[in-house]
């Protein structure tokens, strides 16, 4: 068993957590914004305001825990059907975030990565996106995927479209090797908040095999402690992809 190397993996192992059996690629479908704020009789742009301090503590402390990959949904490709107001409030927010982070995520060696249709986002939005990618791609610790007007069935329609324009053969391989991220490894833990029994389009290849987990805290209330839960609950898992139990 490794030895802990910071507070958050002292804090995981005291709770059970195996340093050796950690998932590589967690996740997250950020869910409960909305009703987070309204429960406090707030703006919804308040809940996604509060969302965005959320999701810097978790790369965190996912980092730190020893997480290779974190994928967040943090605008699906449907969320367009919000009125104009959120949508335009979460574009700001995502364009002012990925500006202000830039450089603590370098300073912290992430590696972004940001997968959906780029092309369809306002010119701020994607700009500063694309810079964030640019200015982080040689950096070797946790990669961070930030999925943003992303949806899984388009995802698979983009592949599906590159594989015929190279003529390549039709085999799952071919399809994942066009996918937005190809070089990720797929998510084993898929982790939802807010309570929602349903993937909203979320990685829907990707994620054939991942353990799901959910919860009823909304994103904005989700840290270190959900997180552990999560991971705990995944390290109790029986994986069999189709197979038989080993042993
Ligand atoms: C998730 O929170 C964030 C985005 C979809 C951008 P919601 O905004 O869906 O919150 P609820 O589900 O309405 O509470
Ligand atoms: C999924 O949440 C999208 C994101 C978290 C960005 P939604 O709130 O859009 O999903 P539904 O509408 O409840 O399925
Ligand atoms: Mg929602």
């Amino acid at each position: 068993m490794p030895e802990p190397k910071n507070d958050v993996q002292t804090r995981a192992v005291a709770q059970g957590i195996r340093l050796d059996a950690l998932p590589q690629h967690i996740a997250c479908i950020m869910d409960g914004n909305g009703r987070w704020a309204t429960a406090r009789g707030e703006h919804r742009l308040v809940g996604h305001q509060q969302g965005y301090l959320t999701l810097k503590d978790v790369l965190t402390t996912a980092d730190e825990l020893g997480i290779r990959y974190l994928t967040v949904y943090g605008f699906s490709a449907e969320n367009w059907r919000r009125p104009g107001e959120e949508v335009n409030g979460l574009m700001d927010l995502i364009a002012a975030a990925a500006s202000a982070e830039l450089t603590g995520l370098i300073k912290n060696n992430v590696r972004v990565r940001i997968s959906g249709r780029l092309d369809e986002l306002p010119q701020s939005t994607r700009d500063n996106l694309r810079a964030l990618e640019a200015e982080t791609k040689d950096n070797t610790g946790i990669t961070f995927v930030l999925a943003v007007n992303y949806g899984g069935r388009q995802e698979i329609l983009d592949a599906a479209r590159a594989v015929a324009e190279a003529g390549e053969p039709w085999t799952e391989e071919s399809i994942s090797k066009h996918l937005y991220t190809p070089e990720i490894p797929e998510p084993d833990l898929m982790v939802r908040t807010a309570g929602e029994l349903r993937w909203s389009n979320f990685l829907i290849w990707q994620a054939a095999y991942a353990e799901l987990y959910v919860t009823d805290s909304p994103w904005p209330e989700f840290g270190e402690e959900e997180l552990f839960a999560a991971v705990t609950q995944f390290q109790r898992r029986i994986r069999k992809f189709g197979g038989l139990a080993e042993g």
